[in-house]
């Protein structure tokens, strides 16, 4: 006994069987309704017989034979509503055994008793095994609207507008009542177009003794697929209660490969078949050369990733070291007090960062070196006025996930303060954080493109050189400036590049300076200059993938189609 397939439901089922079995469960289930269905079926369709039996009494569907017997106490059988593919392609295929061809394919399903989606299944099937030769056939066929749905099972709204007249007649107000507003509105319309009701100002009275529903009876007839006249047609049709439907089916002739039956033909030489010698006799398939084959389904590179890959090489091709980045959880001291940024600024705000609740401070700081950021940004100092306003140690000991990768810039500059100097080339491509209302173009989390060179003498004109070499890697050679405002770099500068593709400028990064106020402290000499610039991943991911919203690149409404066929990420040159 086989169990269910998914082909079965609709009915609390359990269990399957083909003819082999019929025996066997005759024996099992022997009862009454049984012998009905036995007679019934096994004079018309045994050889392809499969039943469903369903469990009407039974709690909860048995998964065992004998489960079956103890628990159900009613049993009903059913004709299966699908048959197997099998015996709709043996249908086919014996047809054509004996006739020319198969003229329509519907007509042909309903002969049968097999499902037409069946029948056309195998139709195709056959037709790309040159089987078969099918030809499409489409017909336009009238199928009921809703509103003719409900019309083909109660009647049409003036046939029961008539019957819901008493022969003494009603008053509308009541007959309103009976019937609901929209059938005694439609109702009497046609009622009236029919003659069969007389409409006085109050009362509503018949005309005639006895109408038949005739719109009923033909709503019915295109529900069976039965012609109608034309006149017929258009009059539901204008009434909305039908609507055109285009029916696709084929005729089917013999084709080149045509056989009463299809063996099915063997893909390989196996271990058994070659043992036993059976391969001798087998009908292979032939190789098609043209099959895709299975796509291999392996680890994927997100577009981010394969940007960020070329970012990277970039970057090593212009000699830069990459930067360690992997702490999202910054204190604010290196994400923003070393950074010459204001304690009251509004970056440092809740509503722009996201602070951490636990731990919500940090305990490692260089005393010495906070000090003197304490010292620049309350008085000043090498030449600078500062803030003038009272630092609090409390605010600089904020736990926060880092708002932008030049924490680690600055992390990686005071270190670099405390050896011998030398010059040094620095970059970092990792995720930064920011309490953002989510839009097409803003998502909290992103990633930031950070590059820096720290040398002596080091001038704006150095700043633009590099951003010119480094753009036009990126396939963007024509830059413009604009002067902007950063609290660490001065002077600042965003940068714009024109893009080929969209024909526009557009926004490329920003840019600047450090200020002496962020590295005099560390103990940079002071003859040394640091160039930075910084950029997101995401915005030139979208401009090469040509996805114009940011939720469809990254985060949980990600289509998971896109990180498996993504093509290729070539930038620049
Ligand atoms: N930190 C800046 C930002 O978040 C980018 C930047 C880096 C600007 C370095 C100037 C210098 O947008």
């Amino acid at each position: 006994m086989t169990y269910l397939d998914d082909s079965w439901y609709g009915c609390s089922h359990f269990g399957v069987t083909g003819p082999d079995d019929f025996d066997e469960v005759y024996a099992t289930y022997s009862c009454d309704s049984l012998n009905l269905f036995n007679d019934f079926v096994l004079q018309n369709q045994k050889p392809f017989l499969k039943f469903l039996i369903c469990a009407v009494a039974a709690d909860s569907p048995p998964t065992t034979s004998s489960a079956v017997s103890s628990s159900v106490s009613t049993m009903v059988f059913f004709l299966p509503f699908k048959i197997s593919k099998q015996m709709a392609e043996e249908a086919v295929l014996g047809f054509l055994e004996h006739n020319e061809q198969i003229k329509d394919s519907g007509e042909f399903a309903v002969e049968k008793g097999i499902s037409h989606e069946e029948i056309v299944n195998v139709i195709k099937r056959l037709n790309g095994f040159r089987f078969v030769d099918a030809q499409d056939i489409k017909k336009e066929r009238w199928q009921l609207t809703a509103e003719g749905k409900t019309y083909a099972a109660s009647g049409s709204p003036e046939f029961q507008l008539f019957i819901a007249i008493p022969p003494e007649g009603i008053s509308r107000v009541e007959l309103q009542k009976k019937l609901g507003d929209s059938v005694f509105k439609i109702g009497c319309q046609q009622a009236i177009k029919n003659k069969w009701v007389e409409m006085g100002k109050t009362q509503v009275s018949r005309k005639v003794e006895h109408v038949d529903d005739n719109v009923k009876a033909l709503l019915i007839k295109i529900n069976d697929g039965e012609a109608l006249n034309q006149e017929d047609i258009d009059a539901l049709k204008r009434r909305k209660l039908i609507s055109p439907q285009i029916w696709k089916g084929f005729s089917v002739k013999k084709g080149p490969n045509y056989a009463p039956e299809r063996r099915k033909l063997a893909t390989d030489f196996t271990r058994e078949n070659l043992q036993s010698g059976e391969w001798k006799e087998l009908q292979f398939k032939e190789y098609n050369y043209l099959a895709k084959g299975f796509p291999i389904e392996g680890g994927y590179l997100h577009p981010l990733l394969k940007v960020r890959r070329q970012m990277q090489m970039i970057f090593l091709q212009m000699g830069f070291e990459e930067m360690p980045t992997n702490n999202y959880v910054e204190s604010s001291f290196w994400n923003f007090d070393a950074l010459f940024q204001p304690q009251q600024h509004p970056a440092r705000d809740s509503h722009d960062t996201f602070f951490l609740r636990e731990p919500s401070t940090t305990k490692m700081l260089p005393e010495d070196y906070v000090e003197r950021v304490k010292q620049i940004h309350e008085s000043g100092g090498h030449g600078s006025r500062g803030y003038g306003y009272d630092w609090k140690r409390g605010e600089a000991n904020k736990n926060l996930l880092r708002t932008h990768t030049t924490a680690v810039s600055s992390r990686m500059l005071y270190a670099l303060a405390k050896k011998p100097f030398e010059a040094k080339r620095y970059y970092s491509i990792d995720r930064v954080f920011r309490n953002e209302a989510v839009d097409r173009t803003h998502l909290a989390e992103f990633h930031q493109i950070e590059g820096l060179i720290c040398d002596r003498g080091l001038s704006l004109g150095d700043l633009q050189g590099v951003l010119h070499d480094f753009f036009s890697r990126l396939g963007m050679s024509n830059l413009r400036f604009k002067p902007a405002y950063n609290p660490y770099t001065e002077p600042s500068m965003e940068i714009f590049g024109y893009h080929e593709g969209l024909k526009k400028w557009v926004e490329v990064g920003n840019s600047g300076m450090f200020r002496p106020e962020m590295l005099l402290p560390m103990g940079l000499p002071e003859d040394v200059t640091v160039i930075a610039w910084g950029l997101s991943l995401e915005r030139p991911t979208m401009i090469l993938y040509g996805i114009d919203n940011i939720r469809d690149l990254f985060g949980h409404k990600v289509d998971l189609g896109l990180i498996k066929s993504n093509p290729i990420c070539r930038i620049g040159l």
